[in-house]
């Protein structure tokens, strides 16, 4: 009988131990061009996902796009560029933390002050928060070392958004 319960105890333990070590065993998944050891794959994947760099040439299209939209008294589609905006600076800052601290006046002053223009759908008003919006990107650009980037009021720019005329 003893000799029955042992045999059956270490056939258990076997089965456990094989259970556990197929469980573990990860499944090694190979990309089209997203090849190698896990961490190379993660690295590939971050550079195309790129910096601060990439979140900018967002925000510098929605910048264009915000000011038509407050000119056109599109207040809708100013909002709407308003929070993709912020999104896009917020995950630019998951991907570069570096610059958090210089993006503060930008997120806590800059965007919430246009906002309220928005909501008051005023046009004046506008044009005052965006002069200091487009203030707060340079001022950020300076303290980041960036201050060859000016940005100035996209005064000629032309949205493809608009009623036809
Ligand atoms: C964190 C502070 C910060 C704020 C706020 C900010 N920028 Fe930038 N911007 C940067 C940095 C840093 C770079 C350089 C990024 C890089 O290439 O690594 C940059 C680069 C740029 C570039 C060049 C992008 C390219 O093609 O490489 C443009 C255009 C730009 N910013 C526009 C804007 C506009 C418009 C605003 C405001 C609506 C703004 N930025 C607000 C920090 C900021």
């Amino acid at each position: 009988m003893r000799k029955i319960s042992l045999l059956l105890v270490s056939f258990l333990f076997l089965a456990c131990v094989q259970n556990s070590s197929t469980d573990n065993k990860v499944e090694e998944v190979q990309g089209e061009w997203i090849k190698g050891d896990a961490d190379e794959k993660l690295e590939i994947i971050e550079e195309h996902f790129q910096g601060f760099g990439k979140a900018m040439w967002e925000v510098s299209y929605r910048y264009k796009e915000l000011y038509v939209a407050g000119m056109d008294e599109n207040w809708e589609y100013a909002e709407h560029h308003v929070e993709e905006m912020e999104e896009a600076i917020e995950l630019g800052l998951q991907r570069r933390p570096k610059h958090a601290k210089a993006s503060e006046h930008f997120l806590q002053v800059a965007i919430p002050e246009i906002e309220k223009a928005i909501e008051a759908k005023n046009r004046d008003l506008f044009e005052e928060k965006f002069e200091e919006l487009r203030q707060s990107c340079n001022a950020c650009h300076m303290m980041r070392d960036h201050e060859f980037i000016k940005i100035k009021t996209p005064k000629d720019y032309y949205s493809v958004v608009g009623e036809e005329k």
